[in-house]
């Protein structure tokens, strides 16, 4: 089957696999993290159509036909996404781990409401989360970001 992922089309084995091992094992794209494995704390998110997915929750075989964005796929021609470049400005992470489903999620949220107030950043961002506590600079990365994107 087809994978469209990053701009780019993939053909990747038919199986009943997730989209997250997939991304990883085939694709070697592990900027997409396993934390939970459930569903629960968005490590694994990815954009599907531009929407925040848990990659550990939907089959690869789902999002046949679908747009595929990945952490991999924010940079344009060797220059950081302005999100990517607003975490790094606030230090908001510290082992990084959750990072990349907080930029993917950050990226949708920009997409729908590019003037988002803290609040509505906490609550569509509430199904991240960040073992490390960064939070306050997470929030600030995204109030950053969204005066950049
Ligand atoms: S690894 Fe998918 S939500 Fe935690
Ligand atoms: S920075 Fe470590 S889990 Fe978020």
């Amino acid at each position: 089957m087809i994978l469209n992922v990053n701009g780019s089309r993939h053909e990747v084995q038919e199986g009943t696999r997730t989209l997250l091992e997939v991304l990883r094992d085939d694709l070697g794209l592990v900027g997409t993290k396993e934390g939970c494995g459930v569903g629960m704390c968005g490590a694994c998110t990815v954009l599907v159509d531009g929407r925040p997915i848990s990659g550990c929750l939907i089959l690869a075989e789902q999002v046949v036909g679908k747009e595929i964005l990945t952490v991999e796929g924010l940079e344009k021609n060797g220059q950081l996404h302005p999100i990517q470049q607003a975490f790094i400005d606030e230090r908001a992470f510290q082992c990084a781990y959750c990072t990349p489903g907080f930029i993917l999620s950050t990226a949708a949220l920009l997409n729908e409401n590019p003037n988002p107030s803290e609040d509505e950043i906490r609550e569509y961002l509430s199904g991240n989360l960040c073992r490390c506590g960064s939070y306050q600079n997470i929030l600030k990365a995204v109030l950053r970001a969204h005066q950049r994107v």
